[in-house]
């Protein structure tokens, strides 16, 4: 989603600010734009790519040390250059993320203090409501900047991230937090903002995460912070661990490809801390982890995309491994629910970026039902949502850039089996040698992921059949149908193919009607207690013409004929097989966008991170 990049530097910055903006390209956008103030402020916007904007810049020598830019998703007015930002008035100009609540209502007042809006944006609200601040038409006529920034912030409804600058202070940079992420790059030479840590990693590892309510004035030598209360704070630095090199693509052509073929990598790192362990400890998932675990008598998963269909996954470990019933729902539904809270129930948010909205207003929801045993499983160590669990574990697939969630997705299942093997042990329901059978199992998928990713070249030849398809449907039996579900959501995302997931006991009930020669249907086909089960349901596939493409473990006995194409797995894996099914169905999906020409890392409407309801 919307991306910031800030800078007031003893260099010139405009390159540093574009450079940002390529990095945030990943979260998705349809504008972008910058202003640097430089005798007066400068201003390019274009609509479209950060590459356009970079050729305005050049045309119009738009250069200085103190400016802002952004990368705009489109919530309020169509994507189009006058919506863009940043947004400014009278020689103030603003950049936001997040959304403004009651901006119709601020519109109104200060049209009616003589404002004119040139955009549809609720951006424009706060450039206007700042100016009127600093005039003193509304409260008190300001200071400063900063004391402009607060008086507005003050007046603001909703989540928010923003960035500052006006011809007014040119030596200063004014940025303020409330439920939108941004963070401070401190150097010697400067002080630098960004929405996310990767737009900050060309200049600096030294990082300062502001808190909601936060408001700072960044000027090149000092940075003067103040909480929600208005009392000056300090705020640790820290040292991000995030490489330049992380964010590139280096021989790939895709994130999403890279990413995909990071997974044994991705896995392994996630899974180190019990690589020379004999047994598991509740620790890995905070220092409370055992106290808590020892309480728990139900399990409550909240998500949203991707990262649900991990919960839904272990939704099946957590029943059969553990015997703890657990509920999985999606985080935009279950926070306007009315649901009947259990305070020994374990809520668990599972979310790559840790910033999704849905997901944060969800635990914030369980919280005040009472909720108190919650517990993260995240991607990005200084995110909001781990920050407000009492419990969390941190993947460590590393940063994903692509769209599609791929590494994040098979890194969280890794936590969740630990999580389950750990609810199980605590209930009393782990044999010691089960115990060292499934550690032994978790430790080897590193190596079973890199024989899945050898299938490559037959997934490949696959893909081309999938060219002048626009519906497919996937089907999958218990553990595996949200690993169909998956396959599905990640087929429609970036090749734009219609896909539907379905239980395959189901397909009678309905979808069956769908199927025909030109309905390609994916089948996850391990074997398992379901596997004769659904060698019935592909049948009445054939029946009716269907072509089905199967991934069957080398024992399932599916044979490639006429109509069934039949893809063999390296390796039989049990209740972990999920994780191995789904690298297929991610390299399936990855060819087929490559074979419809669509933009696999940034599908069109979508974003990275979800930051906006
Ligand atoms: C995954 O491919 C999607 N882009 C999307 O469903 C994503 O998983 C969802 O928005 C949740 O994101 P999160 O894990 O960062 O919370």
């Amino acid at each position: 989603m919307c991306g910031i990049v800030g800078a007031v530097s003893a260099k010139e910055c405009t390159n540093f600010l574009l450079a940002g903006l390529t990095t945030l390209e990943y979260r998705g956008y349809d504008s972008a734009g910058l202003a640097v103030l430089n005798n007066g402020l400068q201003r390019a916007r274009a609509k479209g790519r950060v590459a356009e904007l970079a050729s305005k810049v050049a045309k119009g020598d738009i250069q200085g040390q103190v400016g802002i830019a952004h990368t705009r998703w489109a919530t309020h007015g169509v994507p189009a250059e006058r919506n863009a930002h940043p947004h400014i008035s009278e020689g103030l100009a603003v950049v936001h993320n997040g959304i403004i609540e009651n901006y119709e209502s601020l519109r109104e007042q200060l049209q009616g203090l003589g404002y004119v809006f040139t955009s549809d944006t609720d951006t424009e609200t706060i450039a206007h409501l700042i100016q009127a601040c600093f005039k003193g038409q509304i409260g008190e006529p300001a200071e400063n900047l900063f004391s402009a920034v607060q008086c507005a912030v003050a007046h603001l409804k909703g989540a928010f991230a923003l960035a500052v600058i006006s011809e007014e202070e040119p030596d200063c940079l004014v940025v303020a937090r409330e439920g939108s992420p941004l963070m401070l790059g401190i150097t010697d030479e400067g002080h630098y903002a960004a929405s996310d840590a990767s737009a900050l990693v060309s200049v600096t590892q030294q990082m300062m995460h502001l808190e909601n309510g936060d408001i700072a004035r960044l000027t090149r030598d000092a940075v003067m912070l103040v909480d929600a209360q208005g009392q000056a704070v300090e705020r640790e630095v820290v040292t991000s661990h995030l490489s330049a090199n992380a964010v590139e693509l280096g021989e790939y052509d895709h994130f999403m490809q890279k990413e995909i073929f990071e997974q044994p990598q991705a896995l392994g790192n996630t899974l180190e801390m019990i690589s020379g362990a004999g047994q598991l400890q509740p620790g890995i998932f905070g220092a409370e982890a055992a106290a808590i675990f020892e309480q728990v008598d139900s399990v409550l998963i909240l998500a949203c995309g991707t990262s649900s269909y991990a919960g839904l996954t272990a939704k099946y470990w957590i029943e059969q491994v553990a015997s703890i019933p657990c509920n999985v729902e999606i985080a935009s539904e279950y926070r306007y629910r009315q649901s009947v809270a259990n305070p020994n129930q374990l809520v668990v948010v599972i979310s790559q970026s840790g910033e999704t909205a849905d997901t944060l207003a969800a635990l914030h929801h369980a919280k005040s039902l009472g909720h108190t045993h919650t517990l993260a499983i995240c991607n990005v160590p200084e995110s909001t949502i781990v920050r407000e669990t009492a419990l969390r574990f941190i993947t460590r697939a590393g940063p994903e850039i692509g769209v599609a969630s791929t590494k994040a997705f098979t890194t969280q299942l890794s936590a969740l089996f630990l999580l389950t093997l750990l609810l199980a042990k605590t209930n009393q329901r782990l044999s010691k040698e089960n115990e060292k059978i499934y550690l032994d199992e978790l430790r080897h998928l590193p190596v079973a992921v890199e024989r899945v990713l050898s299938l490559e070249p037959d997934i490949k030849a696959w893909s081309l059949q999938f060219a002048n398809k626009h519906h497919a449907l996937f089907l999958g039996r218990g553990r595996h149908f949200p690993i169909a579900s998956e396959g599905a959501l990640k087929l429609k995302e970036i090749s734009y193919i219609h896909a539907e997931a379905y239980p395959a006991g189901e397909l009678k009930h309905g979808p069956l009607a769908l199927v025909d020669a030109d309905m390609p249907v994916i089948v996850v086909a391990p074997n398992d207690e379901l596997l004769e089960k659904l060698k019935a349901n592909m049948q009445e596939v054939s029946a009716r013409g269907g072509q089905l493409y199967v991934f069957a473990d080398g024992d399932s006995a599916i044979r490639s004929t006429n109509g069934v194409n039949v893809l063999t797995m390296p390796e039989h894996y049990g209740l972990l097989s999920p994780v191995l099914h789904v690298v297929a169905l991610q390299l399936l999906s990855y060819h087929v966008a490559l074979v419809k020409g669509t933009d696999v890392d940034k599908p069109r409407n979508l974003a990275k991170s979800v930051t906006v309801e």
